[in-house]
């Protein structure tokens, strides 16, 4: 948002005042600036960041009004293992997430955060997550010592003083998520800065009954962007669960059909598992189109028509950028190439732009993310020259694709809900669910192997359900219980229909077996072909697949072996994930919902396993 207001200094909600005031006390900045959202605000704060080292200007000619980053090498993922809910009662937060009494949590990190911010600066940034029009806008405040992530949050949501002045004309009474940010760095007097101050103690603490977020250590993303992760899906589960909607990690598109027919449809994959590039796809199947409405969360109510309508709170993408080039992502690369934009753990050329594996025109010579010299050599001795969870932070609006219903607050009408991740083996391309109860589970059976999102080991293939698992606020079994009862309540006739997708299958030679990207579209086709009763499938123990010749293959380049090889549901494979499900289902006790427990039972039946 970009307004011409002078920077504002405090605010007439005394109650947001009394926590930026108690909080300033806590941490002892130099200064406190409230952010406005201005184009001179961004400046200053660049300014500032390439001063200190953090950015670096890149080419204003390849990339207008962009920066470069690198983070500290400790700093470069959501921190799971630090991540916690503290609900007042330890069984509310569930068998998959970190607990701790939240106020020994707080008495805890109020011993970190003293004096925390120590010859910094203290910005407090008014946000809202989805529009500033919604019935009910869903205010949130950061506080951050971070200019990186101020700066980053202005791109991520909408940010500034018109949000601050919305919550001050609703009074006291005005909502919002306080969320308090510290990078864990204060700086003594003279002490000269580093370019990614950090700490190795972290901590991403969501308490949910308060609706608070408390961040303490890490500059980077999810950690530290409070918005996104940990307010609009953390938090938002619980809001979503206590109010009877759902907040969900997928991305939102729009599907055109050569016959005019629009589609809305939701994916949740886990982190790095295709969400960005599905949600900007370009088709391969002539007539298709795609456009995006968002690319990592979507909040989805029932209508009173009874469909149920996702909008995306976001403002800006986050995406991967190893594999992102023109073939697999040309949208997402128009959309960086219009500049403003942030890029952190990526290369930098010799002449001021980014570099990643995978994209086109490898340089000579560039900077690898660690600061070292990279050359192909280094690459072919399997040296990276940008980390795996390298990222771009770009503003939705460039996106060339983007739907107009972007920009409404009802969101759009959702006719298929796609989950996935990231499978060698067993999981077929793209499977249907007979009802949403069978969707369910299929969601909270959800398996994928672990990536550089989040640190720790990469490849271990692990239960992720709804591709949700880092991000449920709640009990996990409480939270398949909201879905069944969702769909339970709802006109069945009307309810999105639930798919299971791999785009990840491999050959013998370790090959991915299915083209993915733009062919992806050939999975959407068929999806929708069998809303509408016109695709023919297999009936098979997991769901109905394609058969071969209900998927659009025309003009696809590949050998029907391999096809069969994507497509394929072997019982012996599926026998072998039914005690995983089973010791999943487990950790649930008592609050697993009685209906997955039915599905799990059908489908041990039909693979006949006892
Ligand atoms: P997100 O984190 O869920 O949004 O995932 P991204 O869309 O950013 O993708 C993560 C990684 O998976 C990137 O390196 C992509 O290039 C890669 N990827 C995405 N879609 C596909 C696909 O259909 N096939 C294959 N093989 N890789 C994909
Ligand atoms: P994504 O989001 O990988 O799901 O797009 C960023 C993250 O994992 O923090
Ligand atoms: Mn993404």
């Amino acid at each position: 948002m970009t307004t011409a207001a002078a920077p504002v200094q405090g605010t007439t909600h005394a109650g947001l005042q009394a926590w930026v005031d108690e909080v300033a006390a806590m941490t002892t900045p130099d200064e406190v600036v409230w952010v406005t959202g201005s184009d001179e605000e961004w400046t200053r704060l660049t300014d500032k960041l390439v001063e200190a080292g953090t950015f670096v200007r890149l080419n204003e000619e390849k990339k207008p009004n962009s920066f470069y980053a690198a983070s500290d090498p400790s700093d470069v993922a959501r921190v799971e293992d630090r991540t916690y809910i503290c609900s007042v009662d330890e069984k509310d937060s569930g068998p998959t997430n970190n607990w701790m009494d939240p106020n020994e949590m707080k008495d805890l990190m109020r011993g970190l955060y003293k004096g925390c911010m120590k010859g910094r600066t203290m910005y407090v940034i008014p946000f809202v997550m989805g529009h500033l029009d919604a019935e009910n806008p869903m205010f949130g405040v950061e506080i951050t010592d971070s200019e990186y992530v101020t700066v980053s949050m202005r791109v991520m949501a909408r940010c500034g003083t018109d949000v601050l002045r919305r919550i001050e004309g609703l009074g006291e009474a005005a909502q919002y998520v306080p969320a308090l940010h510290s990078v864990g760095a204060p700086l003594e007097p003279g002490q000269q800065d580093v370019k990614w101050p950090c700490n190795p103690e972290k901590y991403i603490v969501q308490f949910p009954e308060e609706r608070t977020i408390w961040s303490y250590g890490s500059g980077y993303g999810g950690n530290a962007l409070l918005g996104k992760k940990c307010y609009a899906l953390r938090i938002a589960s619980v809001m979503a669960r206590d109010e009877g909607w759902m907040a969900e990690h997928m991305l939102i598109l729009k599907l055109t059909s050569p016959e005019q027919q629009v589609y809305y449809i939701a994916a949740g994959f886990p982190s790095a598992c295709g969400k960005t590039n599905l949600a900007m796809l370009k088709p391969t199947i002539p007539g298709w189109k795609v456009e995006t409405l968002g690319d990592d969360i979507a909040w989805m109510r029932f209508g009173k028509d009874g469909r149920l309508y996702a909008v995306n709170p976001e403002f800006g993408f986050f995406g991967v950028a190893p594999g992102t080039n023109e073939h697999t992502n040309p949208n997402a690369m128009a959309t960086i190439n219009k500049g403003n934009s942030v890029f952190t753990n990526v290369a930098l050329t010799d002449d001021g732009d980014v570099w990643w594996e995978g994209l086109e025109n490898m340089p000579e010579h560039a900077t690898s993310w660690k600061g070292e010299d990279w050359t192909p050599a280094d690459g072919e001795a399997g040296v990276l020259s940008s980390h795996a969870n390298s990222r771009y932070c770009t503003p939705i609006k460039q996106c060339d694709i983007l739907a107009p219903e972007y920009d409404d607050p009802q969101g759009v009408p959702i006719s298929a809900i796609f989950f996935g991740g990231r499978r060698k083996t067993t999981v077929p391309l793209v499977t249907e669910s007979r009802d949403w109860t069978h969707g369910t589970f299929m969601g909270a059976t959800l398996s994928s192997e672990t990536t550089a999102a989040a640190t720790g080991q990469v490849g271990v293939v692990r239960r992720d359900p709804m591709a949700m698992l880092p991000f449920i606020g709640y009990n996990a079994g409480d939270y398949f219980q909201h879905w069944i009862n969702m769909g339970k309540d709802a006109d069945a006739t009307k309810l999105p229909k639930i798919f299971y997708v791999n785009w990840f299958r491999r050959d013998e030679e370790g090959n991915f077996v299915w083209p993915g990207f733009g062919e992806n579209s050939r999975v959407l086709k068929w999806a929708i072909e069998r809303i509408e009763g016109k695709a023919a499938a297999v009936e098979t123990p997991i769901g109905h697949v394609p058969t071969p010749e209900s998927l659009d293959t025309d003009g696809l380049d590949m050998d029907p072996a391999e096809l069969a090889k994507a497509l394929a549901v072997d019982p012996e494979e599926w026998k072998a994930e039914i005690p995983q499900i089973e010791e999943w289902f487990a950790k649930f006790g008592d609050n697993l919902p009685t209906q997955l427990q039915v599905e799990l039972d059908g489908l041990k039946a039909r693979l006949g396993v006892e």
